[in-house]
């Protein structure tokens, strides 16, 4: 079939079929020697492809892999986790960060429970339009699951293809998205074509870019495809891909309460939308008025989108009466519950102090 190149400086080859028949070729030699054995590449199960592309969207493949093994034993089925509790959903998640998935996940299996009968859809229109489902995780979850020729591009996928064509445009603009989405899409090939499938050649793509076309310190004389490479012909690997600035980091205060009664603790459980449903700390008042003199209990730092915030537990009183989102939880209930990550950080360091009784 004759593609259409994504952009008039793209490389000729990638509109010549016997060429990219090579790519094809080399690349998935390669990836058949060195692909890594993960275990959602063991399964075509759509549902278990989903979970891993949710899970792996902002976290690496090492935390992943437990996380993905537990899910599957606690909801193995799409009905079994539609049908689980909202709670039971974020306590299997907590500890990935980015609840926002999570619900997504939730959402997405009640979705194909109530809209497909529980089978889960089989195109790439349907997949697309399951709630929290992106143009990446619709493609990776239609070529992982069903060899379907739908395209790919994550970050690994867009480096080595900003490579590949020396792409100038930054990659975080509108026109440097579409010049890749255009190159994953010609250089996709069909399944069966010249025995390849987009099963494997999305698979091994991602694959060179974790593996070798790495952001820093690329590997471009063990790469399969160099001869293929823009960027390696021109010597500009190091300087692609081309981004836009990022925003400067914001230095942000979380002041937070440690308040204890005998076994139990004063929590509070967030009604905002980044956090809904999960348990923190209450916030210390009032509000941005640190207690004079006195020292945080604990002190950690996390990252949140361009913030960096450091959260402070200080020691104090009993309230008369706790706000409306605030209850006391007995210490023993504590495992139970599905907290933001940074807050349950500060916990564990503060129930390991709160055995020290000149602290209770
Ligand atoms: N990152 C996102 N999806 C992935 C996958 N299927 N395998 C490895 N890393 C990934």
């Amino acid at each position: 079939m004759a593609k259409i190149l994504p952009q008039p400086s793209a490389p000729g080859w990638l509109a010549e079929p016997k060429k990219r028949a090579a790519f094809h070729a080399l690349l998935a030699a390669w990836f058949a020697r060195h692909g890594r054995d993960l275990p959602w590449r063991r399964t075509h199960d759509p549902y278990a492809i989903l979970v891993s592309e949710l899970m792996l969207q902002q976290t690496q493949v090492a935390t992943v892999l437990p996380y993905y093994a537990r899910w599957l034993e606690i909801f193995p089925t799409v009905r079994a986790l539609a049908a689980a509790p909202e709670a039971e959903v974020l306590r299997a998640w907590e500890g990935l960060g980015y609840y926002a998935r999570a619900r997504n996940l939730h959402r997405a299996a009640k979705a194909i429970v109530e809209q497909h009968g529980g089978k889960f859809p089989r195109t790439l229109s349907e997949i697309a339009a399951l709630p929290g489902v992106g143009r990446y995780t619709a493609g990776a979850v239609a070529s992982f699951a069903f060899d379907l020729a739908a395209p790919i591009v994550d970050a690994n996928v867009a480096r080595v293809l900003a490579r590949l064509l020396d792409l100038a445009l930054p990659i975080n603009t509108a026109a440097g998205k579409n010049a890749l989405w255009s190159t994953a899409e010609v250089l996709l090939p069909d399944a069966g074509e010249n025995g390849a499938s987009p099963r494997c050649f999305n698979s091994a793509l991602m694959e060179l870019g974790a593996l070798l076309c790495r952001a820093r310190a690329p590997q471009c004389l063990l790469c399969p495809v160099r001869a293929f490479c823009a960027a390696f012909a021109a010597k500009t690997q190091g300087q692609r891909p081309v981004k836009t600035a990022r925003r400067a980091t914001v230095l942000l205060q979380e002041d937070c309460a440690w308040i204890c009664d005998r076994d139990r603790v004063l929590l509070q459980q967030e009604t905002g939308s980044r956090w809904r449903g999960l348990w923190k700390l209450p916030p210390l008042l009032p509000a941005g008025v640190s207690p004079p003199g006195e020292l945080p209990l604990v002190q950690l730092t996390y990252p949140f989108t361009h913030h960096r915030v450091t959260l402070r537990v200080f020691r104090a009183e009993i309230p008369h009466a706790p706000l409306a989102d605030q209850h006391w939880q007995p210490r023993a209930a504590l495992d139970t519950l599905a907290f933001a990550a940074p807050h349950r950080r500060a916990l564990r360091q503060l129930l390991k102090l709160h055995a020290d009784p000149a602290l209770t």
